[in-house]
């Protein structure tokens, strides 16, 4: 009875949420003259005007630093002026935006997010961002309100087990040339931001209060948004067959979950968003070694970033028609544990020799794609995993790994992935002939080939004819320190991507 309890507390928890801060934003016309610090852009290769205004307004002051210090408004370097006493102002920070045609979504979201950093580490508590200049073109509401959006993900922060959580944050009003575009675009960016903010706190939260029962209490907060929620209990589970996601779960006492979170915003087939939710991956009997294991609470942050994009569209009341399905356990050592070399049936019906019990993502993965499918027949299917080690080999933690078939999809991907700095890059499916087994259809780990692709061509026979894409997150779902618009734990990496997505497709 243990975890009920746990349950509930953690419930408390997670809503009195962790922002004892939480920066503010207004947007407007024109600023008072009275904050902390003034940001003013200065751009490469553009006509600083609104720089060459505030020179003026200081004497020459500001042009003489740039000169004094060779600064050439290259993107994302920053210099200062300590403001005279009789200004309001206690500092004018200069910002390089580099040059105008590079200035993008992405580039604009990260500037502000390194910008926000450094105003919280000089103790700014608040600040006037004058934007009318910054571009010299009308996306000028679009830049400002990435900026905010930047600086606003970068001030997150998890600090629940902190004897003195932060207080320090800042609070900004903006000068932009049209308060209407930019508020309506900062609010769609909110309910984005909502949705990465449960990902990442689900992601840092630590295992033994994030369990799958855990996980499917906090996806039932989303039934206030409007957000359909059912849980599948281990009985059900056995029920409809689902064996393999039932198996990994075995280990631990609560057993596994399946949770559906659907948000209905149109009559579209759905669009399915297929989570891999491991709360803790100790490896199993196939036990992980070394400080890796440590990291392994973030083992369910595909699960966490396809509720959260669900929680987003759910907030931005966006016209779409979104399902997501997480398969949720704890892949834990007991003596009820799968022990290496069992064999389990997929609710698909295939049948999977365990070789390894530490490549269980594919395992919880294949029963709630089978899910997906049977239960919403989806346009579309996109699956979100932590999955593989061989994913960081080949392409590092700051990319994502993309697999698919279907090249309109991971174009499309792609270049939504540019747009919120959540990049992918693609690898190939295949070496099918890994995955032989010689007592049962298929093993769940590849006798040779590459971890990543083999992992993902064991995934690609429960897509079925669905369009699908696979993309492995190993490595990019927490970050030790900030940078960017990334603050220290969680990153919620899939959220923006998934969103951006949904919302341009
Ligand atoms: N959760 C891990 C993958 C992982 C590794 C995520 C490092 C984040 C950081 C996954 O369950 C796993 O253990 N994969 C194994 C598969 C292998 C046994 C075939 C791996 O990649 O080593
Ligand atoms: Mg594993
Ligand atoms: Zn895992």
């Amino acid at each position: 009875m243990k975890h009920i309890i746990k349950a509930s507390l953690l419930t408390l928890a997670i809503s009195a949420s962790l922002n004892t801060h939480a920066a503010q934003f207004s947007f407007s016309s024109k600023v008072d003259n009275d904050a902390h610090t003034l940001i003013v852009f200065y751009s490469q290769d553009g006509k600083n005007n609104q720089f060459k205004n505030l020179d003026k307004q200081f004497n020459g002051q500001l042009q003489r630093i740039i000169d004094v210090e060779n600064f050439e408004g290259k993107y994302a370097k920053t210099t200062q002026l300590i403001a005279p006493l009789n200004s309001n102002y206690k500092r004018i920070l200069v910002v390089g935006t580099g040059k105008q045609n590079e200035l993008n979504k992405a580039r604009i979201a990260k500037l502000g997010g390194n910008v926000h950093a450094q105003l919280v580490k000089y103790k700014a508590d608040t600040a006037n961002v004058l934007f009318d200049d910054v571009t010299g073109v009308d996306a000028n509401h679009l830049l400002a309100a990435n900026f905010a959006h930047g600086a606003n993900l970068r001030d997150h922060r998890f600090e629940k087990y902190k004897q003195t959580p932060s207080t320090q944050t800042v609070t900004y009003s903006f000068d932009v040339d049209s308060t209407k575009k930019t508020k309506a675009t900062y609010k769609q960016l909110e309910s984005i931001q909502a949705g990465v903010f449960l990902a990442r706190d689900l992601t840092s939260e630590v295992a033994t209060e994030m369990t799958p029962v855990d996980f499917a209490n906090a996806a039932k907060d989303l039934e206030s948004l409007g957000v359909t929620i059912t849980v599948l209990k281990p009985e059900q589970l056995k029920e409809l067959g689902m064996g393999a996601l039932e198996a990994v779960g075995r280990g631990s006492d609560q057993g596994a979950r399946l949770v559906v979170a659907h948000y209905k915003g149109s009559n579209d087939d759905p669009i399915a968003l297929v989570g891999k939710g491991i709360t803790f991956d100790s490896g199993g009997y196939s036990i992980k070694t070394g400080a890796s294991i440590a990291r392994m609470k973030s083992d369910m942050a595909g699960a966490a970033a396809v509720l959260g994009t669900v929680k987003a569209m759910a907030m931005a009341k966006a016209d779409k028609n979104v399902v997501a399905v997480m398969g949720m356990a704890a892949n834990m050592v007991s003596q009820f544990a799968v022990a290496p070399g069992d064999v389990v049936r997929t609710a698909e019906g295939l049948s999977v020799e365990i070789l390894n019990t530490d490549a269980e993502g594919r395992l919880v993965l294949s029963d709630a794609m089978w899910y997906a499918r049977k239960h919403f027949n989806p346009s579309i299917m996109i699956d979100v995993a932590t999955l593989t080690g061989s994913k960081i080999r080949a392409v590092g933690n700051e990319y994502a790994a993309v697999f698919s078939k279907d090249d309109t999809l991971v174009n499309q991907l792609t270049l939504a992935g540019e747009q919120v700095n959540e990049n992918l890059w693609r690898l190939p499916l295949g070496y099918k002939d890994m995955l032989k087994s010689d007592i049962a259809d298929i093993t769940n780990v590849g006798s040779g080939g590459p971890g990543a692709t083999t992992a993902a061509t064991f995934l690609e026979h429960f897509a079925g004819e669905t369009r699908w894409v696979h993309i492995d997150i190993a490595g990019n779902a927490l970050v030790k320190k900030g940078k960017g618009e990334l603050s220290p734990g969680g990153t919620g990496y899939g959220v923006r991507l998934l969103s951006e997505w949904l919302l341009a497709n």
